[in-house]
């Protein structure tokens, strides 16, 4: 009899999903540490949808419970995982700036009856891991792969390629070589630099000594980005005739108007730009500025992190509240819609994001502000990192 009741109670606690009206989000982030700004924009992102879009859906009200990992730590990552499911009862997870750390977590998803929103972490494998993840962000594959085309359009022969030693890195690497070969070009050299490098001088001049016409490189935005494109210019580079060519991380936003005019001239590729000319987007970075404060600190992941949201709505509508992680993703397979970023579509198959690629180069304004104009799309890209692992 004991048994049966404690049996019971286990069913209404567990079923109570149903009837609860607050339906719980956990998103991990750098919320401190040097990369506190793009955890703020992941912030930004969610503010500003839930001001836009209201905290409720259908009975149920949405709250957000954020836990802070300053840096690529997956062994952190997980216990904090752990700690939203199991403490706080989180139904969704979400967020993830760094791959390691969205790795860690894919093994506890199924178990935790959890879908995984990934609002950036952008190593194209990390969808494999897990029928689970649905990523709203890019990959370096998606972003890398264009660069190459224009950059043997520019007349470029000849490349030498840096990127951190990680995820991320590798991919932009794979993808910018089979891009720039593909083309007729050659990449001379490829380096991977630890992702703690934090001295730059040695390899501007390993580039400069390499004979190449270009550099590609790779960075996670932040601090990172910040001292290799500080650096390129520093070192003589710039002045040298090297050209830079990159995905849209080494001109994040956010680092333009301390790069001032060293970043001038820049073209990266990228599946965002703060400056996107659309209605969608201008609402967009009015409700972000007002959420983050300084609207010049705007970066994209508060995009990845605004239609990050998008789809845990959906997810949430779907299940009319209950813990159902499997029919939560199915329903968003196939979902289209008009992101600030321009149209997208959660391919069914993958479950990342499918988009447009802007060509931008950064350009200074009429008031003496910088920012990434967009000058070419490349429509509806899907992830050719996926394509290349068959
Ligand atoms: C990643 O770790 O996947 C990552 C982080 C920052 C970026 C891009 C990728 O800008």
């Amino acid at each position: 009899m004991k048994r049966l009741v404690l049996a019971a109670i286990a069913a209404v606690v567990m079923g109570s999903a149903a009837y609860a009206d607050t339906i719980k989000v956990g998103v991990v982030g750098p919320f401190s540490g040097p990369f506190a700004l793009q955890g703020k924009n992941f912030k930004a992102g969610i503010d500003a949808y839930i001001a836009t879009h209201g905290d409720k859906i259908g009975d149920d009200t949405i709250e957000i419970v954020y836990r802070d990992l300053p840096a690529a730590d997956p062994a952190q990552s997980k216990a904090l995982a752990q700690e939203l499911v199991v403490k706080e009862g989180v139904q969704y997870l979400a967020g993830f700036y760094f791959t390691p750390d969205a790795m860690a977590v894919t093994p506890i998803l199924k178990q935790a009856n959890t879908p995984l929103v990934i609002m950036n972490a952008a190593t194209s494998a990390i969808v494999t891991k897990s029928p689970l993840v649905v990523r709203t962000s890019f990959t370096t594959w998606q972003t890398s792969t264009p660069i190459a085309k224009v950059a043997h359009d520019a007349g470029v022969e000849k490349v030498i390629s840096v990127v951190s030693d990680y995820g991320p890195g590798v991919d932009a690497e794979n993808a910018f070589k089979a891009g720039f070969e593909k083309e007729g070009g050659s990449v001379v050299e490829a380096i991977r630099m630890p992702l703690s490098t934090n001295d730059f001088s040695p390899i501007m001049q390993r580039i400069k000594d390499s004979g190449a016409q270009a550099v590609f490189a790779f960075l996670p935005s932040g601090p990172t980005t910040l001292g290799f494109v500080k650096a390129y210019n520093e070192n003589g580079l710039k002045d040298a005739g090297i050209k830079f060519f990159a995905p849209g991380d080494l001109t994040q936003e956010s680092d333009l108007p301390a790069l001032g005019d060293a970043a001038l001239g820049i073209q990266t590729t990228f599946h965002y730009a703060v400056s996107h000319d659309s209605p969608e987007n201008k609402a967009f970075v009015e409700a972000a500025s007002k959420a983050i404060g300084n609207p010049a600190e705007l970066s994209f992941p508060s995009v990845g992190a605004y239609d990050g949201m998008h789809v845990i709505y959906k997810m949430i509508e779907a299940t009319g509240g209950e813990q159902d992680a499997e029919k939560a993703v199915e329903a968003v397979k196939g979902l289209s819609w008009v992101s600030p970023r321009g149209p997208v579509t959660i391919d069914p198959e993958s479950r990342h994001i499918t988009q447009n690629i802007y060509l931008r180069e950064v350009t200074k304004a009429d008031d003496g502000t910088y920012y990434n104009k967009e000058i070419q799309t490349f429509e509806k890209q899907g992830d050719p990192g996926l394509a290349a692992a068959k």
